[in-house]
């Protein structure tokens, strides 16, 4: 690897494009960035400025700490520096993807959107990478490492010890972490880490949403008035909650987990793949345990068939948004007691609602597994004033089917009783 930075020419393309961003050239020939502070509200300002060469965010939403990761980012893209940009999931990396691209417009030499990444006219680099590949960054080197969302990330210390730190090694490269916690998890624990650190090289930080002076005040009132307690101080204050916040609580499924059943199915709920996931189809047995949960991929004829076969004359509810709606509408032909659900923000939370009842009275049992490890990643979110269950990393396709046999389980028409 060639050592030193690519010579930065003047040209006078570039000092208009850094104008552009508020930024200009000194006699030197370096870039002057007057601007970044000035962008950073108080609280950014205060941890900009106490930053350690490893920094630990944990903080409420909505402080800022995506915008602040993009700030520093822009800087180092300006400053001719090389920075890794890691998220939960490719998800999460959309909208700073594109604050980047709005912001660096005019310094991008090339977009590879496969490799996701930039160069800039300055001799920076950013890349993007999504951690659900345990060994993104590997063997790379950087300058400025961000993860965002650090508190989604389940296997972060691993990651960090065995594939990023060793990418900040030749060039003394920093790491910032920022998010807000969901448990006591591996971001707790660096956090913890952060802040007994007595070498100097560690810094942790903890801030309340409120010390962003953009986010009106009443939003976060709203939140404290819909929340358990505990999940407020978690996502508003960064204290982290015993059960990570989870909407179904980490005990209740925990106390339903159970192995599967071999009884007869007594109801179905379908997720119907969409474009790339999977379809899953769960059933209940007359005791409320799932003895049925299968997962596949297959061309929508064949899904059908599968459907039609595995749910006969039991009630059944299948997602029917979009592309499920013909297919609901055929099933029925065959399947008399099938009902299309469409999912809706609204439906959506509702259905939620139902499972959150069924879980917390352990109404239902389900395998330990994947439906399991789904039901655990699913988080609270809020948008504007409303509070919603949501997956935060992976799938919920599974959570969904589960819901969905919940809701049919309800539905299902009183058993006809022969009187003698
Ligand atoms: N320095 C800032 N100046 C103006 N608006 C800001 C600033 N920092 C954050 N915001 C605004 O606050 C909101 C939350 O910011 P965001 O970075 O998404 O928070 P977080 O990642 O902590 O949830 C966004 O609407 C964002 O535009
Ligand atoms: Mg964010």
């Amino acid at each position: 690897m060639p050592k030193g930075r690519p010579p930065v020419e003047i040209d006078e393309r570039l000092v208009v494009s850094l104008a552009r961003i508020g930024c200009t050239w000194n006699d030197r020939m370096k870039v002057k960035i007057p601007s970044l502070e000035s962008v950073l509200h108080p609280s950014q300002r205060e941890v900009y400025r106490s930053l350690a060469r490893f920094s630990i965010l944990e903080i409420g939403r909505r402080w800022g700490k995506t915008t602040f990761g993009i700030q520093l980012g822009i800087e180092n893209a300006i400053l001719a520096r090389k920075c890794g940009w890691f998220a939960p999931s490719y998800k999460y990396l959309a909208n700073p993807v594109r604050s980047f691209e709005r912001a660096l417009k005019p310094l991008i030499l090339r977009h590879d959107r496969v490799e996701k990444r930039m160069e800039f006219r300055t001799g920076g680099e950013l890349d993007f990478w999504s951690l659900e590949d345990s060994d993104a960054g590997r063997g790379r080197d950087y300058d400025l490492l961000v993860v965002d969302e650090a508190g989604f990330v389940p296997n972060l210390l691993e990651w960090w010890r065995n594939a990023a730190r060793a990418t900040l090694a030749d060039r003394r490269g920093r790491a910032l972490f920022l998010g807000t916690p969901k448990g006591t998890g591996d971001f707790h624990r660096l956090y913890l880490e952060a802040e007994g650190d007595t070498s100097g090289q560690w810094r942790a930080f903890r801030i309340g949403s409120s010390q962003n002076p953009h986010l009106p005040a009443d939003e976060i009132e709203a939140a404290r008035a819909a929340l358990p307690p505990e999940v407020f101080a978690q996502e508003f204050e960064g204290v982290p909650a015993e059960d990570g916040g989870n909407p179904f609580g980490l005990d209740a499924i925990r106390s339903c987990l159970a192995p599967m059943s071999s009884a007869p199915p007594e109801c179905w709920g379908v997720d119907l793949a969409k474009s790339q996931d999977f379809t899953v189809a769960a059933a209940l047995d007359a005791e409320g345990r799932v003895c049925r949960l299968e997962r596949w991929q297959s061309p929508w004829n064949v899904t059908r068939e599968r459907l039609a076969r595995m749910i006969g004359d039991k009630p059944a509810q299948i997602d029917s948004t979009g592309v499920g709606d013909p297919i609901v509408e055929d099933l029925r032909k065959v399947c008399r007691r099938v009902e299309g659900f469409k999912f809706t923000s609204q439906s959506k939370q509702q259905l939620m609602e139902g499972l959150q009842i069924a879980i917390s009275t352990a109404e239902i049992r389900f395998p330990d597994g994947w439906l399991r490890s789904e039901l655990e990643a699913f988080g609270f979110r809020y948008s504007g004033r409303t509070v919603s269950y949501e997956a935060t990393v992976g799938h919920d396709d599974g959570v969904c089917a589960l819901a969905l046999a919940v809701l049919a389980r309800r539905a299902r028409r009183p058993l006809l009783v022969k009187v003698i």
